[in-house]
């Protein structure tokens, strides 16, 4: 028997001012998209915004439903809008933030497990990595180089393969 561990590495900023202009207009994005979340059981309004390699910037909220699994993610609602419209194009990074309905505070949020599974099936399909801007609270912001960073010991297309 061996014990393995391994650990995760990402980035924290203080604030969104000492992004790159271009995580902080994406970030930016995904805050707009926070308006159009459609929350009415959580109040909890998660907006998403996806850059495409070829400068696309695509966006989604949570979308919920009176039956409540039937409900998506603002995540996978951009990841999906992304790859419908863009199929042939690599997804370069996602931005995630959240807030509640009656406030414009960014909360702290991190994808779900489904989102992250989500996630790394792209990566995968196009053999790159995405970078994950999410809101930490109190201003402050994360960096994760990539989703898979996020999914140790995944299940991929690789399990799928017969020898
Ligand atoms: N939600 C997201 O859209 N993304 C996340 O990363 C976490 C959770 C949504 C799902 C549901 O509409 C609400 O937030 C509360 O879980």
């Amino acid at each position: 028997m061996k014990s393995i561990s391994s650990e995760i590495k990402y980035d924290l900023y203080d604030s969104s001012s000492e992004l790159e202009t271009h995580d902080r207009e994406l970030l930016e994005a995904a805050v707009a998209s926070t308006d159009t979340a459609y929350a009415p059981y959580s109040k909890f309004h998660v907006g998403a915004a996806v850059l495409l390699e070829n400068g696309e910037v695509v966006q989604g909220s949570n979308q919920e439903n009176a039956a409540y699994p039937s409900g998506l993610c603002a995540e996978r609602v951009a990841l999906f809008a992304a790859a419908s419209h863009f199929p042939d194009v690599k997804i370069k990074s996602i931005a995630i933030t959240a807030c509640f309905n009656d406030s414009n505070e960014l909360l702290s949020v991190s994808p779900c497990g489904d989102c992250r599974q989500v996630l790394a099936e792209y990566e995968h399909r196009y053999q790159s990595g995405i970078r994950m801007i999410l809101t930490a609270g109190q201003g402050r912001v994360i960096i994760v180089p990539d989703a898979r960073t996020l999914l140790p010991l995944m299940f991929n297309a690789d399990h799928l393969k017969r020898d």
